[in-house]
C-alpha cells in the first residue's frame, strides 16, 4: 500500500489515502453518511454497499445549473443538514458537481472523495477546486472547497473504458512537460499494462501537492498546473464535448509545445517524442474532427476563457520550465494549429 500523502490548506488540512474496496464498503455503511455516486459507477460496483444513495449520471450537462438542481433535490428531500457528510464516488464531472454543492448547501458541508477515474486519480482530486460551466464558459462557477478526505483505490481504474482510462493520461502529459520528464515518461508502459500506474498516481499527486502547498490559490506556480488547458477548455468547447478533458488537454499541450519550439527554442527531440506519445493516447478518443480547429472559434473562446481578460496568455516552456506568456501576435497560434493538426 502507498503512503498516506498530507496537504496542507489554507482552508483546512487533509490527506490522500490509498485504501480497499472492502474500507469504502466500511465507510459506507456509517449512519451519518450518504453516498453520492455515479450510476456507472455503481454498475459495476454492487459489492459497495450504498443505502439509500444519491444515483446520478454524469456527463458534462450534470455540471450546468439544471444539473445542480437534481443533486440539490435530492439533498433536500434526504433531509441532509451540517452534521450530514457526503461521500462522493465518481470521476472529475461528479466529483466538480457535488462538491460546488457541498460548498454552498447550508454554507457548507463536509464530504469524502472517493475518485473513480484516472483523471480524478491522479490529479483533479486534489486542490479543492469545484466547478460548474455556464452558457459556453466552461468552469466560469465554482469555489475553493477541499473534502476532508481523499480515498483513492485502484480496483475503481480496471472498470474504465478504454477511452476513459486513457482520458487520464491527459494530466499525466501535461505533468511529464511540466516536469521536464517527457522521455523518462511511464506513459509508453502504462498503455502496455495499466496495473503500472498505481506508483505514477502516487507520484504526480506529491508533485501537483508540493505546488499547491506555494500557491493553493491559483496566484502564481500553480498557474502553471493550466499548462495545455488554455486550447484544451476551448477544444471541450468547439467539439461540443465529443471530446473529453483529458483529451482536449493533450490537443492543448500540443498547442502550447508547438508555440513553445517555434518561439521559445524548445527542443525538436523532445517535441517529436511528445508528439509520438499524443498520438498513442488520442487513437483512444473519438476521431479528430477539422472543424473544431477552427482558429476564429478556438481564438473567441480562448479569449473569453476565464484565465483570460480579452488578451491571451499562455503557460508555454522555456528553458526547460513553464512560464506564462500573454501573446500579442496571434499569427504564431494559427500556425501551431495547423502544424498540430496535421500531425495528429
Ligand atoms: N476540479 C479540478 O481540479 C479538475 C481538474 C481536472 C479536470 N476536472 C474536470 O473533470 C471532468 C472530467 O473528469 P473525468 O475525466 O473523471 O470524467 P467523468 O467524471 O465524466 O468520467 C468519465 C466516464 O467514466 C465513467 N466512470 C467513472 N468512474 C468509472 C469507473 N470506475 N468504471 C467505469 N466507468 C466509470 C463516468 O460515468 C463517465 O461516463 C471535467 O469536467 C473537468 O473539467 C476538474
Amino acid at each position: 500500500m502507498y503512503s498516506q500523502i498530507n496537504v496542507k490548506s489554507n482552508i483546512k488540512d487533509y490527506c490522500v489515502s490509498f485504501v480497499t474496496l472492502e474500507d469504502i464498503n466500511e465507510l459506507t455503511d456509517e449512519d451519518c453518511h450518504l453516498v453520492i455516486i455515479d450510476r456507472n459507477v455503481a454498475n459495476y460496483f454492487p459489492r459497495l454497499s450504498c443505502g439509500s444513495a444519491i444515483i446520478v449520471d454524469t456527463s458534462e450537462e450534470l455540471k450546468t445549473w439544471e444539473g445542480l438542481q437534481i443533486i440539490f433535490d435530492q439533498l433536500i428531500s434526504k433531509k441532509v443538514n451540517t452534521l450530514t457528510k457526503l461521500i462522493v464516488i465518481g470521476g472529475g464531472v461528479l466529483q466538480d458537481a457535488a462538491g460546488f454543492c457541498a460548498s454552498v448547501f447550508c454554507r457548507g458541508i463536509e464530504y469524502i472523495l472517493v475518485p473513480t477515474t484516472l483523471l480524478s486519480q491522479i490529479d483533479s482530486c486534489v486542490g479543492g477546486k469545484t466547478s460548474i460551466n455556464y452558457g459556453s464558459k466552461k468552469n466560469i462557477l465554482g469555489t475553493f472547497y477541499p473534502p476532508t478526505e481523499i480515498l483513492i483505490c485502484e480496483d475503481f481504474l480496471y472498470s474504465l473504458s478504454n477511452e476513459d482510462f486513457f482520458s487520464g493520461f491527459g494530466e499525466l502529459f501535461k505533468f511529464d512537460l511540466l516536469r521536464n520528464r517527457i522521455k523518462e515518461s511511464c506513459i509508453n508502459n502504462v498503455i502496455k499494462d495499466r496495473q503500472l500506474i498505481l506508483p505514477y498516481i502516487h507520484n504526480c499527486l506529491e508533485y501537483k501537492v508540493s505546488i499547491l502547498e506555494i500557491d493553493e490559490f491559483d496566484k502564481k506556480e500553480r498557474k502553471y498546473l493550466n499548462f495545455g488547458h488554455t486550447f484544451g477548455h476551448a477544444f471541450e468547447i468547439t467539439s461540443k464535448y465529443k471530446l473529453s478533458h483529458g483529451y482536449a488537454v493533450v490537443i492543448g499541450c500540443l498547442i502550447a509545445l508547438s508555440i513553445s519550439k517555434n518561439i521559445l527554442n524548445y527542443n525538436n527531440n523532445d517535441y517529436a517524442i511528445a508528439l509520438d506519445l499524443a498520438t498513442k493516447i488520442l487513437k483512444n478518443t473519438v476521431k479528430i474532427e477539422k472543424d473544431w480547429f477552427d482558429y476564429e472559434n478556438l481564438i473567441e473562446c480562448v479569449k473569453s476563457d476565464k484565465k483570460n481578460t480579452g488578451c491571451i496568455n499562455m503557460v508555454l516552456i522555456k528553458n526547460e520550465k513553464p512560464i506564462v506568456q500573454k501573446i500579442e501576435d496571434y499569427s504564431i497560434i494559427d500556425k501551431a494549429l495547423k502544424e498540430v493538426y496535421e500531425s495528429i
